[in-house]
């Protein structure tokens, strides 16, 4: 949450600043502001988007070769113009953006209001910039020194940058728990959330570690850690190009993302297995395969659309590699005192790979002994470096807040893994691996394929939009689905959705249903295609709308349904890979047709760097 875009070098700051905070907007757009030196300090902030930001500024004095800018998730105070950041201190020289929560802000807000300290705002972070200028005034040190030693004082997570009207030459970063890169580029140098302000003007980064601040001074870039240790940078080349960050056509980020997933899960597979030999590769795995033959359990962590990727790998390694799995929300397992020990593999399921409860849950587990290996989508995030081992899933930037081939780049990894896991602990033949192999490979051309439903789903999108609640009902691997298409349904047009186990329907939730109700049906065909049927007509007979997701050709559900969605056929544990494309086109176009903000919608953030 919150982005966090600076720069300082031979260029005017301003215009790299927008165009970044326009890049990060997705991580949060409650608020956004900049910080600019040319002498003075000069700083701009506005509730709203980076838009009402550009309004503000419009004609006014925005030069300066050094700045910052800051575009808001609240955490601490609501969203209006005084809690924006940047924020100042106490004199007002020092400026501060941050991204994060310090724990014990309301303790030194106490004792820096006993010294004579008065603040502007609600935020933690003001707190924090005074601190600053506290210690520094107290100590006669340099600005730098002063940042490492308020961090000391600091409970919390953060990513901080920190400019003083003092300083013209010096920018000053400093993360714990929440990301931070460094881009160096030809006499200029940038930090930023991700690296999507910098590519354009460096492809040269060091993304920094826990505890480690970076600075800037006089044209060099020192890193070091907050206890004074002097670390030599690990600088790395990107390969992320500016089309992937770009909508490329497309009207929103989400419907492109929608569209690229033929390829990301291509992308995803690639290199990783072999259909003609039955062979799987994941380097990172080879030196723990001993333990994965003697495996006691899987424990699957993550929250969202990524805990319901975990929940198909759950239903894929029990079935194919018959490994008891746990799937938690890392929020509540890494709370609970969870019962996890060395025989156990924690799979951290993110595809920002900076969401704080999954981040801790791993921690958590790597204390009590268990081996780690994080599935994340974003390379160089603190997830992949905080595991063992781990895959990334080469989906390409994800930037619509709803996450889509995040999703089934995941479940991709999750169906090879199971599959390899299962070879190795003689669950699976190679010809086993083969055949269901050749099936994988051929999942790119059937999602191509599903995603002709498009202009189906565009209608029955109009069908649905004016509902006030939809029922979303799945059995074995169509109820991970059911969940997922609710929240997609319910976080873009803010429709309220359930996902449910179709069985269980009957337990409650049948109680909602009367002609009113939309309910969506994953009855693609599989084992347990009758019972689902069952499930339609308890649903016909209280007079509920029933649309289903059935396999191509199927004429039995199409009787009952009021619509159908056609949907390639394929085995039973690719259903999920399948099955989601169509509910995500229909929250696409629910959320389009009742005018909601489709890629930053009301409330959420794309990454949860906050507890
Ligand atoms: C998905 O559409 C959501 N916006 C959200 O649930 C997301 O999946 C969750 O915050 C987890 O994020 P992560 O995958 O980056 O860890
Ligand atoms: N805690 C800070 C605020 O509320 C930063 C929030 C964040 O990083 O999401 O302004």
């Amino acid at each position: 949450m919150c982005g966090i875009v600076a720069y300082i070098g031979h260029r005017e700051a301003y215009p790299i600043l927008i165009k970044g905070l326009s890049r990060l907007e997705y991580r949060g757009y409650d608020s956004a502001g900049v910080a600019l030196i040319n002498g003075s300090l000069n700083i701009y902030k506005k509730k709203g988007k980076v838009a009402d930001l550009e309004n503000e500024t419009a004609g006014k004095n925005v030069s300066g070769k050094l700045g910052m800018g800051h575009t808001r998730w609240a955490t601490h105070g609501e969203p209006n113009d005084a809690n924006s950041h940047p924020h100042l201190s106490q004199s007002g020289d020092v400026a501060i953006i941050h991204n994060g929560i310090i724990e014990n802000y309301a303790t030194l807000k106490e004792e820096l209001g006993n010294r004579g300290h008065e603040f502007k705002s609600d935020t933690d972070t003001e707190v924090l910039v005074h601190l600053i200028e506290d210690v520094q005034q107290n100590t006669g040190c340099e600005l730098e020194e002063a940042v490492r030693l308020a961090l000391h004082e600091v409970v919390g997570a953060y990513a901080i940058v920190i400019i003083s009207k003092n300083d013209p030459a010096k920018l000053i970063g400093a993360r714990k728990g929440s990301p931070l890169v460094v881009g160096i580029g030809d006499g200029e140098y940038f930090m930023a959330s991700d690296a999507s302000p910098i590519i354009e003007y460096t492809k040269n980064v060091t993304y920094l570690n826990d505890g480690e601040m970076a600075f800037i001074k006089n044209g060099e870039l020192t890193v070091k850690t907050i206890d004074n240790v002097v670390q030599t940078p690990y600088i790395q080349t990107l390969e992320m190009n500016l089309e992937a960050i770009e909508k490329g056509g497309y009207e929103h980020f989400m419907l492109k993302e929608i569209h690229e997933q033929p390829k990301s899960i291509y992308d995803s597979l690639r290199g990783r297995f072999n259909p003609q030999t039955g062979s799987f590769a994941m380097r990172s795995l080879k030196e723990y395969e001993g333990k994965i033959k003697n495996l006691n359990r899987i424990i699957i962590v993550g929250c969202g659309t990524s805990w319901h990727a975990g929940l198909v790998g759950e239903y894929l390694f029990e079935e194919i590699s018959r490994i008891p799995v746990e799937v938690e929300y890392a929020s509540e397992f890494r709370y609970r005192n969870p019962v996890v020990g060395e025989d156990d593999l924690v799979i951290a399921i993110s595809q920002s790979g900076e969401t704080a409860d999954t981040l801790a849950a791993i921690e958590l587990a790597k204390e009590k002994g268990a081996t780690i290996f994080g599935l994340c989508n974003v390379v160089g995030s603190s997830i992949p470096r905080a595991s063992h081992a781990g895959a990334y899933t080469h989906a390409g930037p994800e930037i619509g807040v709803a996450s889509t081939k995040a999703f089934t780049a995941q479940v991709s990894i999750l169906t090879l893994l199971a599959f390899g896991f299962a070879e190795l602990r003689g669950k699976a033949t190679k010809q086993d691996l083969r055949n269901a192999f050749a099936e994988l490979e051929s999942m790119p051309a059937k999602v191509e394929k599903t995603l002709q439903c498009e202009e189906k789903v565009k209608q029955l999108a109009e069908w649905i939009k004016d509902a006030n609640n939809v029922l979303y009902l799945g059995r074995g691997y169509g109820f991970p689905v059911a969940l997922e298409g609710a929240l997609k349904l319910k976080e873009i047009s803010y429709i309220h959705a359930e996902g449910y186990p179709a069985a269980e329907m009957k337990h409650g939730p049948i109680a909602l249903i009367d002609e009113n109700m939309p309910v969506i049906v994953v009855a693609t065909k599989n084992s347990i295609y009758e019972k689902v049927i069952s499930n339609i007509q308890e649903v016909k007979a209280r007079k509920g709308k029933i649309i289903a997701i059935v396999t191509e050709g199927d004429d039995k559900v199409k009787k009952m349904a009021d619509h159908v969605i056609e949907v390639p056929e394929t085995s039973e544990f690719l259903v999920p890979l399948i099955a989601t494309i169509p509910l995500q086109l229909l929250s696409y176009y629910v959320a389009v047709s009742r005018g909601c903000n489709v890629d930053q919608p009301r409330n959420l953030a794309k990454s949860v760097t906050v507890e």
